[in-house]
């Protein structure tokens, strides 16, 4: 017999049995993010409506059909989020977090709300990871989390993913290939679907990813926005590719990727699973360098992803799902607990001696992240003196330097701390390096009584 009482449609109930596969995928990404410098907040599961209305973006289907929202008594209108990006924006601005350090990295996990029709992978309730970083228009920044998202993917063992990934360009260049957009498609309004025809003066930039046979053959006649990108956005789209194969980060640029909601500039990108169907995005990120300042904050630029657990659940297939569940119980043994990182967390600064050093160091950056150890650096392009500054502030136990010297001869100078001491090591070796000292405890003299390299 049926239960009187179901959970609404595209809700369902996580039951004990499941709850070692959620925890693992939260832990991990906890554990990924936090490496990178990327630090937790909780923010409200309702919103003042308006916030996604100017974020998330009027003319998006989110806003247009898919919102839960709800009139207060006194009259005000309230929104379960859709999303978690508009809410982190907002805590940046409302506690001024950007007054003394406009370069914030934040990390959330959390349920998400969006009356969508249920389909493989794909909820009215559903769970989102994500992360936004704050203050910077480094594409190396892109990179970054793109990094991060794989990962993560690759640390719950989800294997077949693909990257995709184009730029849109900026405000500037997209106003222009708005207008190159609708002088292509004028005279062949009445061959487009009814959604491209409403998008034609609203939103022209989403005909490009309509997934209906008609309009798809006129899209691949259409310019391409990468083309016409002006030459800043150009030369920020070349970092970011460069950037992702001196990680050794695969992707395909999807020439029509522009993603579903409006506060998007230069970067988007998505990772897609092939088990998935029609809806195959696990997750889904971009640049997004207008927003914070049209919320009333600062102009910064913004970088980050969410990735959905019931997407990435659904591709990651039995095998895995089994597999997963069991390495939280690894996870959570009592020797075990906090993942697979060193005894003693060990925390390390990259140190940029000259610019041209700094793709370099978000490689090293990676090496130590997926070595357990917490790594970051600097996205602002900050002094030399600014960067140790940074160093001191996030309580680091150790700088690594590097300027073009060490990086021709594979070295870095580390200096700790605690102690001032600094010494020259080779590269190769050096997270080995790191975490023998590490046994040693932070501010104590050096366990080799090695004496410090010259002093910068
Ligand atoms: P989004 O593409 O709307 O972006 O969602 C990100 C991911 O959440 C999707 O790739 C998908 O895996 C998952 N997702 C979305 N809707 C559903 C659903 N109804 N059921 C299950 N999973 C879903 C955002 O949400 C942006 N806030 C991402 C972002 C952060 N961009 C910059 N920062």
């Amino acid at each position: 017999m049926a239960a009187k009482y179901q959970a609404p449609r595209g809700t369902r109930d996580i039951l004990p049995e499941e709850v070692g596969l959620w925890r693992f995928l939260e832990e991990t990404a906890r554990s990924v993010f936090s490496r990178a410098g990327y630090g937790e907040i909780r923010v409200p599961i309702f919103e003042d409506t308006d916030l996604f209305v100017r974020s998330t973006g009027a003319d998006t289907d989110i806003v247009e059909k898919e919102m839960y929202t709800f009139a207060r008594e006194d009259g005000a209108s309230i929104t379960l989020r859709p999303e978690g990006t508009p809410s982190v924006a907002r805590a940046y601005i409302e506690h001024n977090l950007y007054k003394q350090i406009p370069f914030r990295k934040f990390f959330y996990l959390g349920p998400m709300f969006r009356y969508e029709r249920p389909q493989a992978g794909r909820a009215r309730q559903f769970h989102q990871a994500g992360i936004e970083a704050f203050g910077s228009d480094s594409p190396l920044l892109d990179v970054e989390t793109i990094d991060l998202a794989a990962q993560y993917f690759d640390a719950i063992g989800l294997t077949g993913y693909e990257v995709r990934i184009n730029s849109i360009g900026c405000s500037g260049c997209r106003a222009e290939f708005r207008k190159l957009l609708r002088d292509r498609l004028a005279s062949r309004r009445s061959e487009l679907c009814e959604n491209c025809n409403r998008r034609f003066d609203r939103n022209v930039f989403r005909i490009l990813d309509c997934k209906e046979e008609r309009c798809r053959g006129i899209i691949l006649t259409l310019p391409l926005v990468t083309d016409h990108l002006c030459a800043a956005c150009a030369e920020h789209w070349r970092e970011v590719l460069a950037g992702l194969k001196a990680l050794g980060r695969s992707y395909v640029h999807d020439v029509h990727l522009v993603r579903g909601l409006d506060y998007y500039t230069r970067t988007v990108y998505e990772f897609v699973h092939p088990g998935l169907g029609a809806r195959s995005a696990v997750c889904g990120g971009g640049r997004y360098d207008d927003l914070i300042g049209q919320l009333g904050g600062p102009q910064v630029g913004a970088v980050g992803f969410a990735i959905g657990f019931e997407p990435t659940i659904a591709a990651l297939g039995e095998r895995a799902r089994i597999s997963a569940s069991k390495r939280f119980d690894t996870l959570t043994t009592p020797t075990n607990v906090g993942g697979p990182v060193a005894a003693e967390p060990i925390s390390v600064y990259l140190v940029a001696a000259g610019d041209e050093v700094r793709p370099a160091l978000l490689q090293m950056a990676q090496e130590l992240r997926l070595a357990g150890i917490t790594a970051d650096l600097d996205f602002e392009g900050r002094s030399l003196k600014a960067q140790m500054r940074s160093a001191n502030r996030m309580k680091a136990r150790y700088a690594l330097i590097v300027g073009e010297d060490e990086l021709a001869k594979g070295t870095v100078t580390v200096r700790d701390m605690g102690t001032s001491k600094q010494e020259e090591v080779a590269r190769d070796g050096l997270v080995e390096r790191l975490r023998t000292d590490a046994e040693v405890p932070p501010g104590s003299s050096n366990r080799r009584g090695q004496q410090p390299a010259r002093p910068r």
